[in-house]
């Protein structure tokens, strides 16, 4: 059987995917959509695919298996009912949305349709991770620690907050999620944030974020992030769990577990490893189990971050049950949800 999928966004991520999705003897790529034509038909050239620039249309023309959806995420709402709505599975890159409403409704749209959905929070993929997993299974976590030195975003609508939500909701949702995957729900949220090492010209956003959480089994956790620093940086994300004489430290792709008196334990993900490989797996047997990041649960950890943000805001202590059900609008740090085509906002 041969899989045939399509691509919404033909920009960076959506290479990446190309890449992963083309390195599987089985998958085809039919079509690529872009709202920037030439950008569609650059990837369509490199691979054969019909390119559009209307995303409806290819849908409805090639009908692919799976569409993967890599625009910005306000984008995304639009997207994905549209393949839905013609029974299409999805991979979604992540954050899902730019607001906890739209986020809930994709999930219920991806249920309603019975189709396979996954968001694309590779950490949950990784098979580095799983050896977390085990190490914690059944025990008490004390202490979670999450941390993100990166440098200021290559992609223009990405580095303004408005766009991009800033770096807790578009990048440090990985360690949000993945903290939510090890320790489970977040029941409070504060956060203070700070713009005081890159100016505003050259960094619309803020250039760090301090974040407290406290989980629904018991445990507490932070996250420390910032854009003001340089790629290259040693360990320079990851995520650290604590419970009672274990500590589990995830990087993507390695996980290294510390116990008492013990040489430390190292699992690395296979060379090539990709989430692609994973999905396409859960697609060719059509098997629902084999998702690791549904859309309801990825909603979830979107409301996280941008309880952060609105903390940060406020200077409030946010309780996740009442934000998940009435998310506030009084503050003007929810990410804006406005059309974002690269080469049109502003730099
Ligand atoms: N999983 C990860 O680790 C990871 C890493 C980086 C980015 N992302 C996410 O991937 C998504 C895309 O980011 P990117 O870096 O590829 O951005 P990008 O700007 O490079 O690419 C987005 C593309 O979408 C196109 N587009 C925008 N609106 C469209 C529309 N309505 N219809 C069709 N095409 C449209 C743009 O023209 C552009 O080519 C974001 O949600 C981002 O947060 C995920």
């Amino acid at each position: 059987m041969t899989i045939s999928a399509a691509i919404i966004g033909a920009g960076r991520t959506g290479g990446w995917h190309r890449d992963g999705l083309l390195g599987q003897p089985d998958v085809r790529l039919v079509g690529v959509a872009d709202a920037r034509r030439e950008a569609a038909e650059a990837m369509g050239r490199e691979t054969g695919a019909a390119a559009f620039d209307d995303y409806r249309e290819m849908l409805a023309r090639t009908r692919p298996d799976v569409a993967y959806v890599c625009t910005p995420a306000a984008e995304h709402l639009e997207q994905v009912r549209a393949a839905a709505e013609l029974g299409i599975n999805v991979f979604i890159e992540k954050p899902l949305a730019t607001s906890v409403a739209d986020a809930f409704v994709i999930a219920d749209l991806v249920e309603r349709h019975g189709i396979l959905c996954t968001v694309g929070y590779q950490w949950r993929y990784n098979p580095a991770t799983e050896a977390a997993r085990e190490a914690l299974a059944g025990r008490p976590i004390a202490l979670l620690t999450g941390w993100w030195y990166w440098t200021i975003p290559p992609v223009p609508w990405l580095r303004d907050r408005r766009f991009g939500g800033g770096q807790i909701v578009d990048m440090a949702t990985h360690l949000v999620d993945l903290m939510r995957d090890l320790a489970g729900d977040v029941t409070e949220v504060y956060a203070a944030y700070t713009r005081n090492a890159v100016p505003e010209a050259e960094l619309p956003n803020w250039d760090a974020n301090a974040v407290t959480l406290r989980f629904a089994g018991g445990a507490v956790g932070s996250l420390q992030t910032t854009y003001a620093l340089f790629p290259g940086i040693p360990l320079s994300h990851g995520v650290d769990v604590a419970a009672r004489e274990l500590l589990v430290r995830v990087e993507l792709g390695t996980t290294t577990i510390y116990r008492r008196d013990a040489e430390p334990e190292i699992t690395r993900a296979p060379e090539g490893w990709n989430i692609d490989i994973a999905f396409m797996d859960a697609v060719r047997r059509n098997d629902p189990a084999a998702i690791r990041s549904p859309a309801r649960d990825a909603a979830k950890s979107l409301a996280v971050t941008l309880a952060a943000n609105y903390s940060a805001v406020t200077g409030k202590v946010v309780t996740m049950p009442e934000f998940e059900a009435n998310p506030p609008t009084d503050a003007p740090i929810m990410p804006t949800g406005e059309p974002v085509i690269a080469g049109t906002e502003r730099t």
